[in-house]
């Protein structure tokens, strides 16, 4: 059934552009995945929590891809602050999505605040502290790494140290308790398998990794 959701996507006569953002999404999505699995571990979460993480590691941003089309079609005279209230959306966009399917509801609350921050400034309920539920504050963590670590097609990649001290430097979006597992996560042994797979996905965008 996902896959009949991912082909409406597709069905657009903007191809290309949704291509693009769902290669970009599967990538980030597989990262995303591996973080989040191997940080649930770490905080000695038992097996489903762990794998429902793995899973919402993959679609978070699974809302972001309806928007895209979505914005592609309105983005010629679309004021920024318009487009930021339309991004706001995309969590709760895929929460609808994926409640239709049959997730346990730690991975679907996971989707639907990953962009909570620890502080209270996230969104989209602004939510603070330990009432996010655990799942959203892990994904935060892990979210931003990927992202940082990650070629886009505004910046190149960060590397691992440069990625750290930024999102230390905006520790207040996290969980310290989280991070730091986080922390302990980047330093195993495991986490050279993480460094392979993001070397892959930015070299194949055919930009270097600084
Ligand atoms: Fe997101």
């Amino acid at each position: 059934m996902l896959l009949q959701e991912t082909l409406e996507l597709l069905e657009t006569d903007k191809d290309e552009v949704v291509a693009d953002d769902l290669k970009e999404a599967v990538d980030h999505g597989i990262l995303v995945s591996k973080l989040a699995y191997l940080l649930s571990r770490e905080m000695e979460m038992d097996k489903v929590f762990c794998y429902a993480m793995a899973q919402a590691g993959i679609v978070h941003d699974i809302g972001k891809l309806k928007l895209g089309r979505f914005l592609y079609k309105r983005s010629e005279n679309i004021l920024a602050v318009e487009e930021m209230k339309y991004i706001r959306m995309h969590p709760a966009i895929g929460y609808e999505i994926l409640k239709k399917y049959d997730y346990k509801d730690n991975m679907l609350h996971a989707v639907y605040h990953h962009h909570e921050n620890y502080d209270g400034t996230g969104y989209p309920d602004n939510l603070k502290a330990d009432s996010i539920p655990v799942g959203g504050r892990i994904l935060r963590v892990c979210d931003v790494y990927a992202a940082l670590i990650s070629n886009r097609r505004y910046r190149p990649a960060y590397d691992q140290e440069t990625a750290i001290a930024l999102m230390i430097e905006e520790v207040k979006n996290f969980d310290m308790k989280i991070f730091l597992a986080f922390l302990r996560v980047v330093h195993t042994g495991e986490f050279k398998k993480v460094n392979e797979f993001v070397s892959y996905i930015n070299k194949e965008y055919g930009l270097p990794v600084h």
